[in-house]
């Protein structure tokens, strides 16, 4: 898909293109490779915006890891977090003692994965590191949320493409681009 294509007509800007992505996770699958060296961790995906980054990401990695999914809940079709957080698809394996890396896509106030931390310690992860392709650092609620490796920080501005949706459109725009405010401001 090119930049002119029909679904970047609804962007204000491409903020991170393709090329910026592929460098930044192969470089995050080269520091997760270092960081864990003779160990075997779990990688859970949280679906569904973290599946583009998540199925790039894994193959940046040389290590004996696994996969996970897990589905939450957090923004339905608005722009604004509501703090409620539910498990719509929950993990296949135990995490019992393993090291486990949770791959978001991104972090933005904070209580998604703060309260996924909570859950995923309690059933006695060895270790739990977060990996986030974005990090909106700006809007933050959870100051003390740890986010071990992000990829980019960006500015306070809604966001879609590589795997970030809006009412689950432009999942597979290739770049990440800011959306047009004019697109969910509709009536
Ligand atoms: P938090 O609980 O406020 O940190 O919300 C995190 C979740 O909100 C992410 O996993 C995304 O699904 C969603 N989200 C936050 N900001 C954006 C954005 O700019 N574009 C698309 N989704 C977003
Ligand atoms: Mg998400």
């Amino acid at each position: 898909m090119n930049r002119d294509s029909i679904l970047y007509q609804d962007l204000e800007r491409v903020l991170v293109t393709k090329e910026e992505i592929e460098e930044k996770v192969r470089a995050l699958g080269r520091q997760i490779t270092e960081d864990y060296r003779g160990k075997a961790p779990v990688l859970i995906c949280i679906l569904k915006g973290a599946c583009t980054f998540f199925t790039d990401l894994i193959r940046e990695i040389d290590l004996p890891l696994s996969v996970d999914f897990m589905a939450i809940s957090s923004y339905g079709s608005a722009t604004k977090t509501t703090g409620v957080v539910r498990v719509l698809k929950d993990l296949d394996q135990s995490i019992l003692d393993r090291d486990v890396i949770v791959v978001e896509d991104i972090v933005d106030t904070g209580i998604t994965l703060n309260y996924l931390r909570q859950i995923l310690l309690q059933r006695g992860a060895a270790s739990l590191r977060i990996a986030s392709l974005l990090d909106k650092t700006a809007r933050r609620k959870v100051p003390d949320l740890k986010v071990d490796y992000v990829c980019f920080d960006i500015p306070d501005a809604f966001v879609v493409g590589y795997g970030l949706d809006f009412d689950q459109k432009y999942r597979n725009l290739p770049d990440i681009g800011v959306l047009s405010p004019a697109i969910y401001t509709k009536p």
